[in-house]
């Protein structure tokens, strides 16, 4: 039995349940399943599943997952609900047959994660003895590096770590995972996958959504707190992990955990040369104003939070001693992409440097995250004809090139793992915490040092000039929503 806290809310109905309805379609969901949403709203069960309806397709089979659904009206701060939440799950996992297994899903503001466990675990509901008791926690996972700590110190008191399932929706992204496959199950790149032969890596995730509604909660966030402390932080570990010995979830976690210990903190005074953030402002796109950041509802008409940031960072271990990360992410941009490129060196002589026009090759591995999903590797071939002319050419994989096979949700992929209580995709305590310790000075930098600029940029640009000069090994490579397209124009 899946419980949702703050089923009424947005998460519930746009990710959760359709990726439920998925699992239930491809029959992946155990014979004796039930969901039961927990919130304020006064839903009966039939109002709850009318709700949950308007992101499912109507076929028949949605009537029949939606008698999966339930829902009881329940104020998380009061002690007195959790007695009749007990007493709903026993009622109705005996009638499900759900074994006594239990998930509790934290999908409410934050301010209630303290609140819940220490209630669910006084009801006597925290203890795995009959059925597992697991705990999944929505993202922010704290606001700062105190908070985070504060809040796993707090998860520890009422559940086991074994118990917890910290969600980084982008470890549940197929192509974030395709990076171990591509890293551990070929030959060819792993013995490159270092400092001799890499250059540099730029990793970037595009928006072109704004606030969209959420501006009271963004404005208090910002992009390095929402995109960069977990998000794009999972996907540098993934890239720079050492290839962990067995598949498991301690074995993986381990290895991201020691890449976040190697992140070489950017230092107060460098913060202004290796971070840059930036805001939208209002402009124009196809003739049609669009609104500047500060006008956004919920949005502090004088706020300074990014909606953009890029930073330059190191990492100290043997491996990427010296090479440059580059990562940067923002709202309002001109496409929506997330895209790792792993810049190698260029060949150490240059044979072909005295043919006319020669432009030295520089081999490029894309891993395209989404949309368009695939890889894409740059390298030199001949153009054919007199001469040695070299000339760039794209080899890549579209995932679309596989017939049949539709990528999975990163919710679908995540809710099934933490059924089947594997946790390789999920976050560890330490790593969170590791994360934080990185993002903390640059947060504090910026708070501190009102001088550091927050750099306007029109909303459907590439984010401020800043960040270009920021990138010392060559300009970002500006993607489009084409894998194989790049430049300085595309079909947006
Ligand atoms: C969320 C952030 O975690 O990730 C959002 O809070 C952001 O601000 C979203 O839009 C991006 O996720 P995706 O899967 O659309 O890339």
């Amino acid at each position: 039995m899946l419980v949702i806290f703050g089923a009424s809310g947005d998460l519930t109905r746009r990710k959760l349940i359709p990726a439920l309805y998925d699992l239930y379609v491809k029959e992946l969901l155990p014979a004796g399943f039930a969901v039961v949403g927990a919130s304020r709203t006064p839903f009966s069960d039939e109002e709850f599943r009318e709700n949950m309806r308007t992101f499912l397709p109507g076929t028949e089979k949605t009537d029949l997952f939606s008698k999966m659904l339930h829902y009881l009206p329940f104020d998380p701060e009061k002690e007195e609900d959790y007695h009749l939440l007990r007493k709903r799950l026993a009622d109705l996992g005996q009638e499900k047959q759900t074994g006594g297994n239990l998930i509790f899903y934290l999908s409410t503001p934050p301010s209630l994660y303290g609140i819940i466990p220490a209630r669910l675990h006084a009801a006597g509901l925290s203890r795995s003895d009959r059925g597992f008791r697991r705990l999944i926690v929505e993202k922010p996972f704290g606001t700062s590096l105190h908070s985070a700590r504060e809040l796993n110190v707090n998860l520890l008191h009422y559940f086991d770590e074994e118990q917890i399932f910290r969600i980084d929706h982008y470890l549940g992204k197929e192509t974030v995972q395709n990076m171990l496959v591509t890293r551990f199950s070929n030959g060819i790149f792993e013995p490159l996958w270092n400092r001799n032969f890499i250059h540099h890596v730029e990793i970037t995730s595009a928006e072109t959504l704004g606030v969209e509604g959420r501006g009271g909660y963004y404005d208090q966030s910002g992009a390095l707190r929402d995109m960069i402390q977990n998000h794009l932080l999972q996907l540098t570990g993934f890239i720079a992990m050492e290839p962990p010995a067995v598949l498991g979830a301690d074995a993986i976690r381990n290895e991201t955990l020691k890449v976040f210990q190697a992140l070489r903190p950017l230092r107060e005074e460098e913060t202004a040369t290796m971070a840059v953030r930036g805001q939208y402002l209002s402009s124009l796109i196809r003739g049609e104003k669009i609104a500047g950041y500060r006008e956004e509802k919920g949005v502090n008409p004088s706020s300074r939070t990014e909606t953009y940031a890029a930073l330059k960072f190191y990492i100290d271990n043997w491996r990427w001693a010296g090479v440059p990360f580059y990562l940067r992410t923002g709202k309002k941009l001109p496409a929506r992409v997330t895209e790792a490129v792993v810049h190698f060196r260029h060949v150490p002589h240059h044979l072909f440097s005295g043919i006319p026009g020669y432009q030295p090759v520089s081999n490029q591995l894309v891993i395209r995250i989404q949309p368009d999903e695939g890889i894409l590797l740059k390298m030199g071939m001949k153009e054919p004809g007199a001469g040695f002319h070299v000339k760039t050419v794209n080899m890549d994989f579209h995932y679309s090139d596989l017939a049949g096979i539709t990528l999975p949700s990163a919710y679908e992929r995540l809710l099934l793992d933490c059924m089947q209580g594997d946790a390789t995709l999920f976050s560890r305590g330490d790593a969170v915490e590791e994360a934080w310790k990185f993002v903390q000075p640059i947060l504090d930098a910026w708070e501190n040092n009102p001088h550091i600029p927050v750099y306007g940029y029109p909303a459907g640009t590439w984010g401020p000039q800043a960040a270009d000069d920021l990138m010392e090994e060559g300009p970002w490579r500006f993607p489009c929503k084409n894998l194989t397209d790049d430049g300085t124009y595309c079909e947006l």
